[in-house]
């Protein structure tokens, strides 16, 4: 009889997954960003992709390998108040430092609209950006003294406040002319790139290194299948390896949601041999697939807009990829109309261009969920007209 083994798979947002596949280069741009020193492209970085695609987790992998050169890491994420509360945890706790202002720890700041750091009060937002630079300023002068640097990572950016987006863009491009060593990445969903380069505001975005995250090819995928089970004494091989792989699509959050289902039947139905079957392998991948509906296909449709989710529809009714122009007979509109909201899945990921006049959906078995859950996705379009 094996002992009871913890599941190595991860399927939750923000959990660091047993192997990150398919990232080498991103973090090879990282790390280069790091040895060359301040001025280097990498140094300033946005990281955008779709829901469960992996941005968090590669912030994380980021922050360790700062981290394991005695750098200092601040994680936020840009909730409202981002500018604010970097301040707070740049500056050492509730000690009077060179602002000659203090800062009480238990403070929160959350949901102050203009701006309150414990006792010391900016009217405008306009003034937070000299703030943001002295209290960067601060900690670097503290770290470089210690061959250190900085790296902070603001995660969810496309809900970032416009304001908290102009202190961190002029507190950085203050930081660069005074080659200071830190470094900067962004993570957030796509629409973070419109929101953001659109604006004059934060031209120093337009600089930032862009990073696209997308799905990963299915051979690293069987690779790294193969590689976990093994380390926890289980063997995927064969058929049912080639179905675990394919049932991913290469999309990370399937990734780590197919693996520990199989993981976890085969477990159960048979704890003394360590063969995966295939009969694991398809109902681990049927029990993958529903919490997938649930945790990102139903979420990422409560976010669209009733017009986005007719156009989904409209897709739905298609096997592959569907013509553009279709589309908007079905749903009785014209081609500019129909266009707008092309644009908008397109920007949000959900769908992806195919060829000319042609679009398919980029979040897997997103056609399959939407098809199953057709009347009720429909009646919430409708709903809300
Ligand atoms: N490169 C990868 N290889 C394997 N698994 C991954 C990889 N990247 C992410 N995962 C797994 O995918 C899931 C989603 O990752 P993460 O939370 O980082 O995504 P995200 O892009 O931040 O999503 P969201 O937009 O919802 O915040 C987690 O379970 C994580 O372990
Ligand atoms: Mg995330």
């Amino acid at each position: 009889m094996r002992n009871v083994r913890r599941n190595p798979f991860k399927p939750t947002a923000g959990h660091t997954p047993p192997l990150l596949i398919g990232r080498d280069d991103d973090v090879d741009d990282f790390v280069e960003g790091l040895d060359n020193g301040p001025g280097a492209p990498s140094r300033l970085m946005r990281v955008t992709g779709a829901r469960g695609v992996g941005k968090t987790v590669l912030l994380s992998e980021f922050a360790s390998i700062a981290q394991e050169r005695g750098w200092e890491v601040i994680r936020e994420s840009a909730s409202k108040g981002l500018a604010a509360r970097l301040v707070t945890r740049l500056h050492p706790q509730g000690d009077k430092g060179s602002y000659g202002f203090t800062i009480s720890p238990s403070f929160n700041l959350a949901g102050v609209a203009g701006g309150s750091l414990g006792e010391f009060h900016y009217d405008s937002p306009q003034q937070m950006p000299l703030t943001l630079s002295d209290a960067l300023r601060c900690r670097l002068d503290a770290l470089e003294k210690k061959d250190a640097g900085l790296l902070i990572e603001i995660d969810e950016a496309q809900a970032a406040d416009r304001d908290d987006m102009i202190a961190i863009s002029n507190a950085a491009q203050e930081m660069n002319t005074e080659s200071r060593d830190y470094a900067f990445v962004f993570a957030g969903l796509p629409s973070m790139s419109s929101k953001w380069l659109n604006d004059e505001a934060t031209t120093f975005m337009r600089r930032a290194d862009p990073h696209v995250l997308d799905d990963v090819p299915l051979d690293d995928v069987a690779d790294a299948f193969e590689d976990t089970f093994r380390a926890s004494g289980m063997v995927l091989a064969g058929d049912a390896l080639h179905m675990a792989a394919e049932a991913t699509y290469g999309y990370p959050f399937m990734i780590q949601l197919v693996g520990y289902h199989i993981w976890r039947t085969a477990m159960r139905e048979h704890p003394d041999s360590s063969e995966v079957t295939v009969s694991d392998a398809e109902r681990g991948i049927a029990k993958a697939l529903a919490r997938l509906g649930d945790t990102v296909h139903g979420p990422e449709l409560d976010s669209l807009s009733p017009v986005d989710k007719t156009y989904l529809l409209a897709m739905a009714q298609d096997d592959g990829p569907s013509s553009t122009s279709e589309i908007a007979e079905r749903m009785g509109k014209g081609l500019s109309y129909a266009g707008t909201y092309r644009t908008r899945l397109l920007e949000a990921q959900v769908i992806e261009e195919c060829g000319y006049g042609k679009v398919d959906f980029a979040i897997p078995y997103l056609r399959e969920y939407l098809r199953e859950h057709a009347a009720f996705v429909r009646m919430s379009a409708d709903a809300s007209d």
